[in-house]
């Protein structure tokens, strides 16, 4: 790296993963250098034109291999110089070998290889790491960043010293890669996914050697509006702060040459892991870096039950399934032993002793397990849940609210959290999402609405009673909520405003710097901070000045106004469910619930009843494990793996939408079809629009009220003539392709850290078979048939029904039916229906429907209607039914609709028993005489 090189304006989706753009590069080297091999054959002229092909190729790749371990620098030299000699077969044959080392990691198992390569380039082929030794143990492997001002000669010397240093009992393996300035350190850090250490030398000046003017843009803006100070004479300690928003999991270590006591002394250094004075103690280093992976390596309760299996246990307690010996002796169910393997049946236990600690009660390594998560996701605390994300919603908000409380909520969230208001007593106030009418979905809450019902709530005198907003984040179609601003604002109107952010396909984002400052942990840490700020309370000090401490302004101007939290009052409250199993390595059910909450004490005891009230008391103990397991992965290669699921998701998009026949019937939504312009300040239009680039895409996540997230896809086949419903079953019945949820015109798929390249090739063949079978079809087509396919996509694609918001509860449930905010008792509607004789049935098209919604009296919901798709409520208990709501279930063609029976029609609650409720006297519902009477 001794010249300046330009990088190439980098697009904002090539950022996203160099690892699999690295593979594509050097296969490219090799096409070019093959394609040089055959115009040499052929004719001399020809092939000096391939050469320089082959040269400018290189030069490209070779700025981007400045990051990575292997092949390293001398290896590169080898290659350069094998070009300029002109030896075609030599560069051909090093080039082929190193992209099969990349592709299959041999590289990694090979430290003799290594060596060799470094050292004595003459020989290399010889010693090319083709494999490692299949009978030693397995050391995983990664890579340390050096980032040092000593000159780059003394590199390969300081790579020898540190490799001299491994030792047979050394349980990881790693390999250096060297960079000299902060800006190289950052880049490094972002583009090499191997990193899992890094050290820093002080002394290194700012500037990178590579001239990027996106880097530098990022560098500038993102790194300072996270309070980095990249003009710090302390430079060493801003890279490490630097280094820590990006991937705040990686272990930095800081070599300096100054009174290191007082480097350590410094507040902002408590981001290094460990400070040495130089490298007096190269052993120490070592040692240290090994000892920070195994920290991250370290799954306590996954180790321990793997003792355990292996232990001679006698079981005497109910779960004869432990140890499988009546699986494996049966003459019957011999089978299932086969097929699932011994280790799951030693494995089982419903004993909470012999180490495996209870997941009710932990105290040891569930406990510690659960602390390790807590610091992976950033939270104070982390409870794992057994029985799925639906659990962990209930249990949060039984603990948080009480029967009477007030519960904001997007109507649109999953059905436990309406479940949750049930158990709870709390009365939802339900807050509409945007519609995106056209694909029959929802978007999310804009905090405009948001706000109102806070305002409103305080105008009547309950904001106190407001007590938790539940937010989906991202949402099913992956709209992204600005996290941190919704909390700000309604932390300005309420300061002690609870959040429940249901994350339940979105754990992962904590592993992407572009995603994490947009989930709740990573949102509710820059608040801690910002809160902390002096600049901030200065600013909220001029706005108390403007709009009074208590904000008692027109409501418009609070709605238009970005507010600012009263830094003194504020307590910062904020949970977050999310489901492992979605989007991390663990098993169905698998699910977390994130706390960051400054007056949790206060909610402990109740947070326990809850676990109690909803935890199985028989917990899976492979859930528990792989949870362990999940947070292990993530720790140490969640970066990587959710940067390649982001690169495949672009891939798809990229190639769907610009497809010449795939693309005639079929479209992947962009950004500014999932999103409103108006929600969309920083005036971003997609990742993929023509021009975009990555500094762009990170002003977006910054600054706008919405992003997308790019891994949940939905795929518009309306224009193909199937609705969703027909479309899923097509690919999964044809091609097994299981994907997540359906519309009337479109299927949502999605990326996650399991897909690979050749699930998206797979995907990609499909569309253009089912394309190719649409356009046969069609261009054999008679008019009639043709004028059917159009009619067939225009119903689909236009005839779409309008998507009914809340009404309202009826009066009945209501405190006060003039009050201005919608809350209600959705609890006492609930229940009422338990009695058969408080409620009736009407067929959907029977014309009393009609005539009731023209004269009355009121129809009236009486449990929850729940199509799928488009898989939210259209009617709650004690919700009032609209003209809307009718038409949009005439119009629904779904077979699936919970709480519906199409035989039955729908269940109401009687005016009578409305009328009844309306009374305080009136008598409880018992559900259990319901039951019994059913029973009968
Ligand atoms: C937003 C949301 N929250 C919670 C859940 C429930 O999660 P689980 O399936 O882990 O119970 C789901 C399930 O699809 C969901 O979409």
């Amino acid at each position: 790296m001794s010249t300046t090189v330009n990088l190439p304006q980098v697009r904002s989706d090539q950022f996203f993963t160099v690892a699999e753009a690295r593979h594509d590069r050097w296969r490219n080297l090799l096409s070019a250098t093959r394609a040089w091999g055959s115009a040499l054959e052929k004719n001399g002229a020809a092939a000096e034109t391939k050469r320089s092909n082959v040269t400018a190729i290189f030069a490209d790749l070779r700025q981007w291999e400045d990051f990575f371990a292997y092949p390293g620098a001398a290896l590169l030299q080898t290659i350069e110089d094998r070009i300029t000699e002109g030896d075609h077969a030599a560069t051909t044959r090093v080039v082929q070998v190193i992209s099969v080392a990349l592709l299959t990691h041999s590289y990694r198992g090979s430290d003799a290889a290594w060596e060799g390569i470094q050292t004595s380039p003459g020989v290399m082929s010889a010693k090319l790491p083709v494999g490692g030794n299949e009978n030693a143990p397995h050391k995983p492997y990664f890579e340390v960043l050096i980032a040092t001002a000593a000159h780059p000669s003394m590199w390969p010397g300081l790579s020898r010293e540190l490799r001299k240093l491994r030792r047979p009992q050394d349980t990881f393996i790693y390999e250096t890669v060297f960079v000299s300035s902060f800006e190289d350190a950052i880049l490094g850090t972002i583009l090499n996914g191997s990193l899992e250490a890094i050290i820093i030398s002080e002394g290194i000046p700012f500037a990178s050697l590579h001239n990027s003017p996106v880097l530098r843009e990022f560098l500038t803006t993102h790194l300072a509006a996270t309070g980095v100070d990249v003009d710090s004479p302390d430079l060493a300690v801003s890279l490490a702060q630097g280094i820590k928003l990006i991937r705040p999991e990686l272990d930095i270590y800081l070599l300096s040459d100054r009174e290191v006591e007082k480097v350590a002394g410094n507040p902002e250094a408590q981001c290094l892991r460990r400070i040495f004075y130089q490298v007096e103690e190269p052993l120490e280093l070592h040692l240290s870096i090994l000892d920070g992976i195994a920290d991250r390596y370290n799954t306590p309760y996954f180790d321990n039950l793997q003792k355990y299996a292996q232990r001679p246990i006698g079981t005497f307690h109910a779960l004869p399934i432990a140890r499988g010996k009546s699986i494996f002796k049966s003459n019957w169910i011999s089978d299932m032993g086969r097929f699932y393997g011994i280790n799951l049946f030693l494995a089982e236990s419903s004993a909470t002793t012999g180490g495996l600690d209870s997941l009710l009660e932990p105290t040891g390594n569930i406990k510690v397990a659960q602390e390790l998560a807590a610091r992976a996701f950033g939270a104070d605390h982390v409870f794992f849940v057994t029985n799925g994300t639906s659990t962990s919603n209930k249990m949060v908000e039984q603990a948080l609210l009480a029967p009477g409380d007030i519960m904001l909520v997007d109507r649109n969230c999953h059905k436990s959290h309406h479940y949750g208001a049930v158990i709870a007593g709390a009365l939802p106030l339900y807050v509409d999402a945007y519609p995106l009418t056209r694909f029959s979905m929802y978007g999310a809450v804009p905090l405009r609405s948001i706000k109102k019902a806070l305002l409103q709530l305080k105008a009547e005198g309950k904001l106190s009673r407001a007590k938790l907003l539940v937010l989906t984040n991202c949402t099913f179609d992956g709209q992204i909520y600005n996290v941190e601003r919704v909390m700000e604002e309604c932390l300005a109107i309420k300061p002690d405003l609870i959040f429940l952010w249901d994350e339940a396909w979105f754990g992962y984002a904590r592993w992407s710097p572009f995603y994490r400052r947009r989930t709740a942990m990573g949102a509710a840490e820059a608040l801690e901070r910002k809160f902390k700020d002096p600049a901030y309370r200065a600013a909220y000090q001029e706005q108390a000045k403007k709009l009074g401490p208590d904000l008692n302004q027109e409501e418009e101007v609070l709605l238009e106004t970005r507010l600012l939290a009263n830094p003194d009052k504020v307590r910062l409250r904020v949970y977050q469910t999310n489901s492992t199993h979605k989007s991390m390595s663990a098993l169905r059910q698998g699910s977390m619930v994130l706390v960051k909450d400054q007056d949790y004490h206060t909610v402990e005891e109740q947070f326990h009843e809850a676990v109690f009230t909803h935890a199985s008391t028989s917990p899976n103990l492979q859930i528990i494990a792989t949870l362990d397991v999940a947070r292990r992965q993530m720790e140490l290669e969640g970066y990587e793996l959710v940067n390649r699921a982001i690169q495949l998701a672009l891939e798809l998009r990229r190639e769907v939408n610009s497809h010449p026949l795939i693309s005639k019937y079929f479209t992947i939504l962009g950004a500014y079809e999932m999103i409103p312009a108006q929600f969309r300040n920083s005036g971003f239009i997609d990742y993929l629009a023509p021009g975009s680039n990555w500094a762009q895409a990170i002003k977006a996540l910054r600054e706008d009220e919405f992003a997308l997230d790019v891994t949940r896809l939905t795929l518009v086949c309306g224009t193909a003539g199937f609705d969703g419903t027909q479309f899923k079953n097509l690919l999964a019945a044809r091609y097994d392709i299981q994907l997540n949820k359906t519309s009337r015109n479109s299927v949502l798929l999605q990326t996650n850290i399991n897909n690979t390249r050749s699930d998206v090739a797979h995907l990609i063949k499909v569309l253009v078979e089912i394309s190719q079978e649409i356009e046969k079809r069609l261009q054999r087509a008679g008019a009639e048939e043709l004028s059917a396919f159009n009619a067939r996509t225009k119903s689909l694609m236009e005839d779409v029904p309008d998507l009914p918001d809340f009404s309202c509860f009826h009066d009945s449930f209501r405190e006060n039916p003039d009050s201005l905010t919608s809350e209600g008792d959705m609890r006492a509607g609930f229940f009422g229906a338990y009695r058969e004789e408080q409620c009736e049935h009407l067929k959907l098209f029977d014309g009393e429907i009609d005539r009731r919604l023209k004269e009355g009296p009121a129809l009236v919901s009486a449990n929850f209607v729940i199509p799928y798709p488009p898989g939210f409520p259209i009617m709650v208990p004690g919700q009032v039914i609209t003209p809307e709501t009718i038409n949009f279930m005439r119009k629904l063609d779904v077979k699936e609709i919970h709480g519906f029976s199409a035989a039955l029609g729908l269940k109401l609650l009687k005016p009578s028993f409305l009328e009844a409720a309306k009374s305080p006297t009136r008598e409880p519902a018992e559900p259990r005489r319901a039951v019994e009477k059913r029973a009968a």
